[in-house]
């Protein structure tokens, strides 16, 4: 199982966006059986899929032991998708980690889930903390999403740091401008100075997908934002391939 983390620092960068359209990506189009794990308490990711909010706040107790993810997990309207949601006990999340002392919790949760999924996409707070620092340490490839500025390799590169900095082996990061709109001269000087980062347009269509609570290809598959969509998790899979036949070579 690969465990793919979007994440940044930055709030409202389109994480929770990014993660809940890769998700149905990776089900829809990949047919991989792909599990969505929202690890912040705003619990956008269960908003998106119109999930119902379960009465019992039980996420944090996943991390305790007290409770199984597969007790958690919720199947999605699509087939091949689930979600383990979050809730505001979330909230207390990162001084329960650090308290617990274990730095490869996300890890090993992870791990046990990898008989069931192919695919784990974590929905991330914007956060530097313990928490953040777990994810890293669990995840096979790291999504920034940035926002378009002349300043955004320098955010990418504050990420980078923070993950060389929070693990032994950091795993391979896919910068993503994310809500590019072409009109704007400064969103073209970012596409213009990273012409390999894949780029998400900005448009009313993908903000419709926390109207219709539906990933954007259920509604308007043909949009140029779905597409892009498209094109980013290929990218993402053949990115998967290539750390898999290096780990094979390394193993
Ligand atoms: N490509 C896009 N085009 C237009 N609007 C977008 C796009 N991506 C995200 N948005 C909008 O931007 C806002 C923030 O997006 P989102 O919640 O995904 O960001 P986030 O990084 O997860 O935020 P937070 O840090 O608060 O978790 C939302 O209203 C979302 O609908
Ligand atoms: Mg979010």
């Amino acid at each position: 199982m690969a465990v793919i983390a979007v994440y940044s620092a930055k709030g409202g960068v389109g994480k929770t966006t990014i993660a809940a359209n890769l998700a149905w990506c990776s089900a829809h189009a990949a047919a991989r059986r792909t599990l969505l794990w929202d690890l912040d308490p705003a619990d956008g990711a269960g908003f998106m899929f119109a999930l119902e909010p379960r009465r019992k706040r039980q996420a944090r107790s996943l991390f305790a032991g007290d409770v199984t993810a597969h007790a958690l997990i919720q199947p999605s309207s699509y087939a091949g998708l689930d979600l383990l949601p979050s809730d505001s006990s979330l909230r207390e999340l990162d001084s329960m980690l650090l308290r617990m002392g274990q730095r490869h919790r996300i890890a090993t949760l992870g791990k046990q889930l990898s008989r069931s999924y192919d695919r784990l996409i974590l929905d991330c707070p914007p956060m530097l903390n313990e928490l953040s620092a777990q994810v890293l340490r669990a995840a096979t490839l790291v999504i920034v999403p940035l926002s378009p500025s002349p300043l955004s390799s320098r955010a990418f590169d504050f990420v980078v740091e923070e993950i060389r900095r929070h693990t032994k082996r950091p795993p391979p990061t896919l910068p993503v401008l994310s809500m590019i709109d072409r009109r704007r001269s400064l969103h073209l000087e970012a596409l213009a100075a990273n012409p390999t980062w894949p780029a998400i347009p900005m448009v009313s269509a993908v903000e419709m997908c926390a109207v219709h609570r539906r990933p954007l290809g259920t509604f308007a598959p043909r949009s140029p934002a779905a597409l892009a969509f498209a094109r980013l998790w290929d990218g993402i899979e053949r990115k998967l391939a290539q750390i898999e036949a290096k780990t094979a070579v390394l193993a």
